[in-house]
C-alpha cells in the first residue's frame, strides 16, 4: 500500500454509496463506483459512461450506465458470501489514489475475497479485476461472474433489446431508448485452477459459473478483462469489446496493470502538487488531483466533464460552469491539450448555445446551464422538488444563469493567455467569444433615461437569490466578454483579413459598433464601506446570521432558494458570489477592496456548494492572509475522501465526487499558496504559504514551456522542468 492509500471498513448501505464515490476508478471514458464486485443494483454500483446520454420518457435526461461486466459473486456450499447475504467476518476497501488501484479485502468465514481492480489509464475501453478466494474449510466453491445488466439508473431505464453471447468473451448488447445507441459490454476470465464451468443466462445478465472443490488453505485465484465499447465509439460495438477483452486476457493481468500504472505515473509527472509539512494535505491535495485526472477526457479530442464527474448520473451528467471556471485551470497550466477538449467542446456546442439563445428571443450564443452531448440544455424549468408538497419547484438555472456564457469567453481568453496559442482562438474560440458577446448585446436592458445598462432578471453564482438585477459577478463577466471579443482584433491584428472575413461571416458590423459603445457603460455595482453589492437592492434583504436562517428550515433536506426558501429574502447566499469576482479578477481591485468583502460575505455565505470554500481561500491568499484560507483549503481538498458534500436539494439526490473542489484544491496550491499568476505572458509567483506548508512543488506548462514551481518558507522559483 502506498502513502497515498484510504480505506475504510464499513460496508452498511450509507457507507457503500459514499465508498461508491471515494473509492471511484475513472479513466476520462467511463467511471467505475467503488462498490464490491457482488452489489446488486441497490447498492448503487455503477459503470458511469462520458459523453452517451438517453432521456426514459420525460424524465430527466441523464448519462447512461453500461452493463456491469465486473460482477463478481463467491458461494461456498451454495450459500452466498457477499455483503448484504452474509454478516462479514470482517471487511475492508479502499483505493491507491497514486494508481488508482480499487481493492477489498472481506473475510467472510470459509471463504475470504480479496480483490484489486482499476480502470485501464492505458486501454480506454478496459477494466480489470483480480479476484482471490483464500479458502478456510472443504466445500464446494462457486465463482459466479459475469455481465450484469441489474443496473443502477436514477432516471432509468435506458437499456433495451438485450442480446447475450456465451463463449471465451461473454457479451451483453443492448441499445438505449431515445437514440438507440448500442452500448456493449464483454468479459473474460483467466483463472488459475481447475473447475467446472457452466452459463447462466437470466433477467441479471450473462454469467459464466466456475465450480471446484477446495480445501482448507487452498487460494483460487482469477483475473477478470472487462471492455465496453459504443456505437459512438466504433461502428461494431460488440465486437470490439469482445476483441478487446480476448487480447488483454492473452497480455495477462499484470502487464495490463503494469501499462496502467506507466501511464498514471506520466500524469503524476504532468500534474502532481508536491506539499510537505502536514500529511493530511499532501493526502488530500492528491486524492482531489486524482479525482480530476481520472475523469479528464483524455481519449478525446472535444469533450467535457460533469459536474459530478463520472460518479454516476446525478446532475444529469452534465457540463456546467464548473468546467471553465473550476476543472480548467489545473488543466491548462498541467495538460493543455485536455483544456482545449473542455474549450473544444463548447466550440462543438456553439449551434446548441446559439439555438437557445433565439428560443428565448435573443441573439448569439446562450450555453446551457447543463450541457449535455451536442450542447442540448439538460436544466429543467422544475429543477428541485419541494419535500413539503412533492411538487417540482420553478427554478430559473436555466432562463436566468446567463453568466455561463461569460465564463466560456473568459476560459478561452485564459487559454490563450496562459499558453500563448491562438490556435484554438482561430479553431471556433474567436467565433464563441463573438457570439456570447452578441447574446449579451442583445440581453441589455437599455434605458431611455439613463448612460448605465442593465442586465435585470439574472441570477448569479448564488443561486438563492434568483431573477435579480445587475448581479455584479454577472455584470463584470459581461463587461470581460466584450472586452475579450474587442481584443480580438488586436490578437489577429497580423491577420487582419482574416479577423475582417470572420466579422463579415457573422455578419457582426453593427454589433461591433455596439460592443464599443454597451462596454464602457455596463451598470457598476454600488459600493457602501468598501463592500460590493451582490445585486441592486441586496443590502436592503434581512441581515442576520447564517444560523438564524437555518433555523428557520422545517426539513433538513428543504431548499434553501426560490420564493419560498429561507434564504432568498436576506442577505445569506448559498456560495462566493463577490468573492467568487474578486478571484478571477484580482488586478481589478484593491486589497482594501477585496479584505472588506472577505470579512463582510463569508459569514454570510453557507458554502452551500462545493465551489464556493476555494474562491474564499483564493481571495485570502491574495491578501496575503493565508491562515483564512487553510480550513477552506482542507475542506476543499478532503471532501471526496471524507465523503461530506451535499446529497439533496429538495428530493433530489446530488451526491458525487465533486471535480469543482478537486480543481479547487489545486487553484489554492498554485494559485492562491504558490501565488502563480500570468503576467504579459510570462509565470510568476507571489508566494503566501500558510504555516502548515514547508515546501511546494509542482509542475506547469505556461507559454508552451515545461516549467516547475516550487516554493518555500523562505523562497519561491520557477524553473525549467524535465
Ligand atoms: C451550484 C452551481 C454548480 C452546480 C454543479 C450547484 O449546486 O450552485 O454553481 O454549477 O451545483 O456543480
Amino acid at each position: 500500500m502506498s502513502k497515498w492509500t484510504l480505506c475504510g471498513s464499513g460496508y452498511d448501505r450509507e457507507q457503500t454509496v459514499t465508498d461508491g464515490n471515494r473509492f471511484l476508478c475513472a479513466n476520462g471514458y467511463m467511471g467505475l463506483r467503488g462498490v464490491f464486485e457482488e452489489a446488486d443494483s441497490t447498492w448503487f454500483p455503477a459503470i458511469t459512461l462520458s459523453g452517451v446520454y438517453d432521456q426514459y420518457q420525460d424524465r430527466w435526461r441523464e448519462p447512461v450506465n453500461a452493463p456491469h461486466c465486473l460482477y463478481a459473486r463467491v458461494l461456498f456450499n451454495g450459500r452466498a458470501m457477499a455483503i448484504g447475504a452474509l454478516e462479514p467476518v470482517s471487511h475492508r476497501a479502499g483505493i491507491d489514489y497514486g494508481d488508482g488501484l480499487y481493492h477489498r479485502d472481506t473475510d467472510f468465514g470459509p471463504v475470504a475475497i480479496r480483490s484489486e481492480r482499476f480502470v485501464s489509464m492505458a486501454e480506454t475501453h478496459l477494466l480489470c479485476d483480480r479476484i482471490e478466494l483464500r479458502c478456510a474449510e472443504a466445500g464446494e466453491v462457486t465463482l459466479y461472474t459475469g455481465i450484469s445488466t441489474d443496473i443502477w439508473d436514477i432516471n432509468g431505464p435506458h437499456l433495451f433489446d438485450f442480446g447475450y453471447q456465451q463463449g471465451e468473451a461473454l457479451l451483453v448488447r443492448a441499445v438505449t431508448g431515445e437514440k438507440r445507441i448500442t452500448v456493449a459490454s464483454a468479459q473474460c476470465i483467466q483463472a488459475d485452477f481447475a473447475a467446472e464451468e457452466t452459463f447462466e443466462q437470466q433477467d441479471a445478465g450473462l454469467f459464466r459459473v466456475l465450480r471446484c472443490r477446495v480445501r482448507p488453505g487452498d487460494v483460487l485465484c482469477a483475473a477478470i478483462f472487462g471492455a465496453v465499447y459504443t456505437s459512438q465509439d466504433v461502428a461494431h460495438p460488440a465486437e470490439a469489446a469482445q476483441a478487446l477483452c480476448r487480447a488483454m486476457k492473452a497480455r495477462g493481468f499484470a502487464d495490463c496493470l503494469t501499462a496502467h500504472r506507466a501511464a498514471w505515473a506520466e500524469i503524476s509527472r504532468c500534474s502532481e502538487v508536491h506539499l510537505e509539512g502536514d500529511d493530511d494535505a499532501a493526502l488530500g491535495l492528491h486524492a482531489s488531483q486524482y479525482h480530476l485526472n481520472s475523469i479528464a477526457p483524455r481519449h478525446a479530442d472535444s469533450l467535457s466533464i460533469p459536474a459530478r464527474g463520472l460518479s454516476g448520473q446525478t446532475y444529469k451528467g452534465a457540463i456546467f460552469w464548473d468546467s471553465e471556471i473550476f476543472f480548467f485551470p489545473m488543466f491548462v497550466y498541467t495538460q493543455p491539450e485536455i483544456a482545449r477538449s473542455l474549450l473544444r467542446y463548447r466550440i462543438e456546442t456553439l449551434p446548441g448555445a446559439l439555438k437557445k439563445a433565439a428560443a428565448y428571443g435573443f441573439r448569439g450564443a446562450f450555453y446551457a446551464w447543463e450541457s449535455q452531448e451536442g450542447g442540448e440544455e439538460g436544466c429543467t424549468n422544475f429543477n428541485v422538488v419541494d419535500v413539503f408538497t412533492h411538487r417540482p419547484v420553478r427554478t430559473y438555472f436555466r432562463d436566468k444563469q446567463i453568466h455561463i456564457s461569460g465564463d466560456i469567453a473568459y476560459a478561452l481568453r485564459s487559454y490563450y493567455e496562459i499558453t500563448g496559442d491562438r490556435s484554438l482562438l482561430e479553431a471556433g474560440g474567436a467565433r464563441v467569444i463573438l457570439e456570447c458577446a452578441r447574446f449579451f448585446i442583445s440581453r441589455a436592458c437599455c434605458h431611455a433615461d439613463r448612460a448605465a445598462v442593465d442586465y435585470a432578471d439574472v441570477i448569479g453564482p448564488d443561486e438563492y437569490h434568483e431573477r435579480v438585477t445587475n448581479n455584479a459577478f454577472t455584470n463584470r463577466m459581461i463587461r470581460h466578454t466584450m472586452e475579450s471579443a474587442l481584443l480580438l482584433r488586436e490578437i489577429f491584428s497580423d491577420r487582419a483579413d482574416w479577423f475582417d472575413g470572420l466579422l463579415r461571416e457573422l455578419d457582426y458590423g453593427r454589433d461591433w459598433q455596439l460592443l464599443h459603445d454597451l462596454c464602457g457603460r455596463i451598470a457598476q455595482p454600488v459600493v457602501r464601506n468598501g463592500v460590493i453589492e451582490q445585486f441592486d437592492g441586496y443590502f436592503a434583504l434581512e441581515d442576520c446570521p447564517l444560523d438564524t436562517v437555518r433555523s428557520r428550515l422545517c426539513h433538513p433536506r428543504e431548499y434553501w432558494g426560490g420564493d419560498h426558501g429561507v434564504a432568498g429574502v436576506t442577505q445569506i447566499i448559498k456560495q462566493a458570489d463577490v468573492i467568487a469576482m474578486l478571484a478571477l479578477f484580482p488586478e481589478d481591485f484593491p486589497l482594501e477592496t477585496i479584505a472588506a468583502n472577505w470579512a463582510y460575505y463569508e459569514p454570510r455565505t453557507e458554502h452551500g456548494s462545493s465551489l464556493s470554500a476555494c474562491m474564499y481561500a483564493l481571495t485570502a491568499c491574495r491578501l496575503g492572509r493565508p491562515e483564512l484560507a487553510w480550513d477552506l483549503f482542507m475542506r476543499t481538498a478532503t471532501i471526496d475522501m471524507k465523503g461530506c458534500g451535499k446529497e439533496w436539494a429538495g428530493e433530489i439526490y446530488i451526491g458525487g465526487t465533486h471535480p469543482a473542489s478537486n480543481g479547487g484544491a489545486w487553484m489554492i496550491a498554485a494559485l492562491g499558496f504558490a501565488g502563480l499568476r500570468m503576467k504579459n505572458g510570462q509565470p510568476e509567483i507571489h508566494p503566501h504559504l500558510p504555516e502548515q506548508i514547508t515546501r511546494l512543488s509542482f509542475p506547469i506548462v505556461a507559454g508552451g514551456r515545461r516549467l516547475r514551481v516550487t516554493v518555500t518558507r523562505d523562497w519561491g522559483v520557477i524553473d525549467s522542468d524535465f
